[in-house]
């Protein structure tokens, strides 16, 4: 008898036990004298179910999870490794009919979790490399116009239009060009650029391949934070793997073109991930953001134009490409068009990676798709768009997650980070963290981020210890943002006031409180 199973290899997976859980059904198998195939494969995103064990019958995958060592034996023996499909505790029947998982809509990521992310034939078989192919039958301009009319915007933050930044660099004159994928991925609750370089690392490869045939560019460079040494593990080899298949060097897939990838470890500065000192890392400086302009696609990386997209953003190029622009504009709503990789974390009940249209609302996010808090505490504020995000209360739930409305909340999506809070959160601390967040991070660079963040915190601290002339002291709290956000170089110091006005607009009580006396004894 043979079986085959799926267990992901994605970092969140091993962290909760994935390969002993792999290693023990392997042993099991060979005690029962079962043929079994494991296939390690990226996260299906449903982090609460991890690690996550299918078994594939008659085509369909069925779910167990989250599957502990203890749970091994029991499984075992109601018949996991037969080809019959058990009821068991841990049972969750049909791993695509699970409600999380159903309501997706998977673009970006619709082979994470399916295939084993380094099998070329897997990554083939299910759609990879036909954008490429297109992509190669095109005149770069023709590409660029493609992405352009796809609506696609940056999906690391700025929600940049990608089809502009392109025709840029396009236009711009140079001996060398280059693509750089940012995958520093520093916000607070994301994780959708590790998991798909983990456990889709080729639609990366190809998405870079098509920028650097559109804009003209022969090399590419992806500045991964250190943290993530899987996603490094996983992107050194299939970059070495479609090498040699001849997808990358200097004939790509038989053609005349020439491209090529390295990827680059960056130190752990949230600040490196802002594009233009993520450049002076990658040129082997100090991270300390340039002023603009020149902007990067003029002269970027090393003096020369330079596309810098955000992971996702570049891995939704194959799917434009392969499909069609419309095919991706019919997604979305608004100025905000395809799918967005939503990372609900925090304290939530069923945190994870939910690929959907743009246009749910933040309350459907929370409520119905994360089902509230793992506490089982009321929800009282969501963070969304990083740690320069806004806080949003259950009164701006039904606003849809769309760049413009977002914007129009006084709030942003950022990289689409969505970290949950309960009723137990204090939100003057919370605007405290901004600042203290502000200064271990700045660059330095300029004054109103270097010194208006450490005042910020400082005057943060009398308020919650409760110090007379605390109206003063809120008054200079919004004098000092309205400084921050007018007077900064970059969006470190410039949205630093989100997270603490949306507090102070939005939960006014907590701001009010007595003074905490034990921190106050402190
Ligand atoms: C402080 C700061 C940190 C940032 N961190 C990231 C990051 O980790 N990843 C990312 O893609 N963009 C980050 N950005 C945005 C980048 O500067 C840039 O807009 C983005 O990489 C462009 O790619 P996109 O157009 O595909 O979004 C950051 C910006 C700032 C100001
Ligand atoms: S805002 Fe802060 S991080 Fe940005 S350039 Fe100024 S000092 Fe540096």
């Amino acid at each position: 008898m043979s079986v085959r199973l799926f267990i992901p290899r994605d970092a969140a997976a091993l962290a909760v036990g994935a390969d002993d859980v792999a290693a023990a059904l392997a042993e099991a198998a060979r005690a029962a004298g079962v043929e079994a195939e494991i296939v390690r494969t990226g996260s299906r995103g449903m982090l609460w179910l991890e690690p996550l064990v299918e078994v594939e019958h008659d085509g369909i995958r069925y779910g167990y999870g989250p599957v502990e060592l203890s749970d091994i034996g029991e499984l075992v023996a109601a018949g996991l490794l037969t080809d019959k499909v058990i009821w068991h505790g841990k049972a969750l029947g049909p791993v695509e009919q699970i409600g999380f998982f159903k309501r997706q809509t998977r673009l970006t990521f619709a082979r994470c979790g399916v295939i084993d992310p380094l099998s070329l034939d897997g990554y083939r078989a299910h759609g990879g490399y036909k954008g490429l192919e297109r992509a190669l039958s095109m005149q770069p301009l023709e590409i660029v116009d493609e992405v352009t009319r796809s609506g696609l915007r940056g999906r690391g933050g700025a929600g940049f239009p990608t089809g502009i930044k392109w025709r840029t660099v396009h236009d711009a004159q140079a001996d060398r060009k280059y693509i750089v994928c940012n995958a520093d991925e520093g916000d607070s609750g994301t994780f959708a650029d590790r998991m798909i370089m983990e456990g889709d690392p080729f639609v990366l490869v190809e998405g870079m391949t098509i920028a650097g045939l559109a804009v003209g560019a022969t090399k590419g460079f992806i500045y991964v934070r250190s943290e993530y040494p899987h996603a490094m593990a996983a992107l050194t080899s299939a970059i070495a793997i479609a090498r040699d298949a001849g997808l990358l060097g200097v004939r790509i897939a038989g053609s005349a073109r020439a491209f090529d990838i390295e990827v680059r470890k960056g130190a752990g500065a949230y600040v490196c991930g802002e594009e233009t000192s993520l450049l002076e890392s990658l040129e082997g400086k100090r991270g300390i953001v340039r002023a603009k302009p020149p902007l990067p696609a003029h002269k970027g990386l090393f003096g020369r134009p330079t596309v810098i997209n955000n992971v996702l953003s570049l891995a939704a190029v194959p799917f434009i490409l392969a499909e069609g622009a419309k095919a991706y504009f019919d997604y979305g709503v608004g100025r905000s068009r395809g799918t967005m990789p939503i990372q609900l974390a925090g304290n939530i009940r069923q945190g994870g990676l939910f690929e959907t249209a743009f246009g749910i609302t933040l309350g459907e996010l929370v409520d119905q798709i994360g089902v509230g808090t793992a506490t089982g505490r009321p929800v009282r504020a969501v963070q969304v768009g990083g740690p320069l995000g806004a806080y949003f209360p259950r009164a701006l739930f039904d606003t849809p997650f769309d760049y413009e409305a977002f914007a129009a909340k006084d709030g942003l999506i950022g990289h689409a980070g969505v970290v949950v809070f309960d009723d137990t959160v204090d939100m003057a601390r919370q605007a405290r963290f901004a600042f203290e967040f502000c200064a271990a991070e700045s660059c330095g660079k300029c004054t109103p981020c270097r010194i208006g963040s450490t005042r910020g915190r400082e005057v943060m601290d009398r308020v919650i210890a409760g110090e007379t002339g605390k109206a003063a002291s809120l008054e200079l709290v919004a004098d000092l943002c309205n400084t921050m956000k007018f007077g900064s170089l970059c969006a470190l110091g410039g949205f630093t006031p989100y997270p603490v006005l949306s507090a102070l607009t939005h939960f006014p009580e907590d701001f009010r409180r007595a003074p905490r006396l034990a921190e106050a004894a402190e």
